[in-house]
């Protein structure tokens, strides 16, 4: 009982350490004309839910609840933050090359269709986020019809990303 005692003693004093581990909670700062929706001139449905189900993980703009300022859920919060924006960061699109914005351009749909994306434990702590299947479809659509309707950019894009894959 003694040893319990200790143990359970040793658990709080830890929880109560990993408190002070810092965690950067800073949005770095934003570039309106660089943002994915304004580059792309989205529909107002696309750009409400990519806000809505998207933006918190892959965007400068993320949001933080207030369980992100208690460890360890924090960390778990800031390391989906980082590799989310690591991956594809709306906020800087119109500065991201040509390779990478196909690429994302490709892989969202697919990540909406195979409801990897929002993350599920995201979903769990936001259930405004959770995408039905009509939104699904309106998002999947947009992006499969190239996610762009300032057609100047497609082209561009599309003339870029061929001489890159000449190179292949
Ligand atoms: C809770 C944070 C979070 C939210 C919300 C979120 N993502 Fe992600 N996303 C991540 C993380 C973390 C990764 C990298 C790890 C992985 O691929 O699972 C990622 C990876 C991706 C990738 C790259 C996939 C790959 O295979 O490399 C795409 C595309 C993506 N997300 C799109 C989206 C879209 C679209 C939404 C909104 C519908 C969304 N994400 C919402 C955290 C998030």
């Amino acid at each position: 009982m003694k040893l319990l005692k200790r143990i359970g003693l040793l658990l709080l004093l830890l929880a109560i350490a990993i408190q002070f581990v810092p965690v950067n909670r800073t949005n770095p700062a934003l570039d309106p004309n660089q943002d994915y929706l304004k580059v792309s001139a989205a529909p107002a449905e696309v750009a409400r839910l990519l806000k809505a189900s998207c933006y918190d993980c892959h965007s400068n703009e993320s949001k933080y609840p207030w369980y992100a300022y208690v460890a360890p859920v924090s960390f778990l919060v800031q390391n989906h933050i980082q590799e989310g924006r690591s991956k594809v960061n709306f906020s800087t699109w119109g500065n991201s090359s040509a390779h990478d914005q196909s690429e994302a351009l490709e892989e969202i749909p697919e990540t909406i269709a195979e409801g990897e994306m929002p993350l599920w434990d995201y979903n769990l702590m936001h259930p405004e986020a959770k995408l039905s299947e009509a939104e699904k479809g309106t998002l999947i659509d947009w992006f499969n019809q190239g996610g762009n309707s300032a057609e100047k950019s497609i082209s561009k894009r599309e003339n870029e990303y061929e001489g890159e894959h000449d190179e292949d």
